[in-house]
C-alpha cells in the first residue's frame, strides 16, 4: 500500500520559533505608532478619563514629559487633542484661532522639550472649541455649513502650524478642505508642513469615550452623519482618498481602525500613498473591557490588532495603547 502524503505541509515552516521569525511577513515597531493624547489646563495636573481606563488629560508641563517618553520609547509622533475649558467654547469655536490656546502652548512645550526628536500632528477640526459639539460652524438648523467651515479650518491650521505643529491633521470631513489648507501652508512659507487628511473617517459609534476626554461629548447634539461617512461605503472611501490626494494631502487616514481594514487594504491597493489607520477611543475601551472581563489577555490582543493593522496596509497606526506597544516590543 503506498502511504498518502500531503503535498504541501506548511506547518513544517511553524513548527520552531526561529522558522517562525523567518517566514514572519510583517513587523510591528515602535517607529510605526503614532500616540494620541489630550491635554488640559493647570499644572501638573493628570485627570484620567472616566471611559478610557489607562489614559490621561494632561497639562502642558506633563505633555512634555509625554513627550520625552514618546522619545525613549522610539515612538516618532504624537497626537495632540485640547480638552478646552467651557468658558473657552463658543458657538464659532474661535478658541481654536487663538496662539495662545492649549493646543499651540502644547506644541511649543513639546518642542522646547524634545527639539525635532518627535514629531506633533495636530486634529484640524472645531468640535473641542465649539459650544455645540460640532466640528464646524452651523446655521440655524443645526447644520454643518462646508465653506464657511473651511475659512475657519484655514486659519487654524496656519495658527498650529506658526506654533510649530509638524503634520496638520483635518479631521473634520468638510470637502475642499486639503487644497485650502494646502494653499494656506505654501503661502505663509509652511513648505515643509505635511497634511495627513482624515481621508475616510466614518459617522462611528465607537468615538464615544474620545469626546468625553475632549468635554465635547455632553454638548453635541445630534450626530455627524451629514459629513462623515456612511459605514456602508466603501467605493465612496476611495473617492475621498482620491480627492485628498489630488488637494495634496501627504498621507491620508482611515478611521476607525479594526472594523474599516477592509477599507485600508483597498485604498493601499489603489493609491501609492502613506496608508494611516486610526484606532480609536471606543476600540481601546473595548479591547480594556474584554480584557478585564476575561475574554482575552491584554497584551496579546494589544498587539495583535497592531500587527493586523500593518499587514492590511498601513504604514502607521493611532493608538492610545502605543506606549504598552513600544514597551513590549523594546522587551
Ligand atoms: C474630532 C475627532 C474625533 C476623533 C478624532 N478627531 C471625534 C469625532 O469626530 O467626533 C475621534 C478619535 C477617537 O475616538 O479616538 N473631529
Amino acid at each position: 500500500m503506498t502511504a498518502s502524503y500531503p503535498a504541501t505541509r506548511l506547518r513544517r515552516s511553524r513548527a520552531t520559533s526561529w522558522s517562525r521569525a523567518l517566514h514572519r511577513e510583517t513587523v510591528l515597531t515602535p517607529a510605526d505608532l503614532i500616540w494620541p493624547l489630550f491635554v488640559t489646563e493647570g499644572a501638573g495636573v493628570e485627570e484620567p478619563v472616566g471611559s478610557l481606563p489607562g489614559v490621561s488629560r494632561w497639562s502642558v508641563d506633563l505633555i512634555a514629559q509625554r513627550a520625552r517618553e514618546a522619545v525613549s520609547l522610539g515612538i516618532p509622533c504624537l497626537a495632540l487633542f485640547p480638552n478646552t475649558p467651557a468658558a473657552k467654547r463658543s458657538d464659532d469655536g474661535e478658541e481654536a484661532l487663538n496662539p495662545d490656546n492649549l493646543m499651540c502652548r502644547a506644541i511649543k512645550a513639546i518642542r522646547d522639550a524634545c527639539g525635532d526628536d518627535v514629531g506633533v500632528l495636530t486634529d484640524v477640526a472645531l468640535d473641542p472649541y465649539t459650544s455645540h459639539g460640532q466640528d464646524g460652524l452651523i446655521d440655524q438648523a443645526g447644520y454643518v455649513l462646508n465653506d464657511d467651515t473651511v475659512a475657519m479650518l484655514v486659519d487654524q491650521a496656519i495658527n498650529q502650524a506658526q506654533a510649530g505643529a509638524d503634520i496638520i491633521a483635518p479631521s473634520d470631513m468638510m470637502d475642499g478642505r486639503i487644497r485650502a489648507i494646502r494653499i494656506a501652508l505654501e503661502m505663509g512659507e509652511h513648505h515643509n508642513v505635511q497634511i495627513m487628511a482624515y481621508a475616510a473617517k466614518y459617522a462611528s459609534a465607537f468615538y464615544g469615550p474620545f469626546r468625553d476626554a475632549v468635554g465635547s461629548g455632553g454638548l453635541l447634539k445630534g450626530d455627524k452623519k451629514t459629513y462623515q461617512m456612511d459605514p456602508a461605503n466603501g467605493a465612496e472611501a476611495l473617492r475621498e482618498v482620491a480627492m485628498d490626494i489630488a488637494e495634496g494631502a501627504d498621507s491620508v487616514m482611515v478611521k476607525p481602525g479594526l472594523p474599516y481594514l477592509d477599507i485600508v487594504a483597498r485604498v493601499k491597493d489603489r493609491f501609492d500613498v502613506p496608508v494611516f489607520a486610526y484606532q480609536v477611543s471606543g476600540e481601546y475601551a473595548m479591547i480594556e473591557a474584554a480584557a478585564a472581563a476575561g475574554a482575552g489577555d491584554r497584551e496579546a490582543l494589544v498587539m495583535e490588532t497592531l500587527m493586523a493593522f500593518k499587514r492590511a496596509g498601513c504604514t502607521g497606526v493611532l493608538s492610545y495603547h502605543a506606549p504598552l506597544a513600544a514597551r513590549l516590543l523594546n522587551g
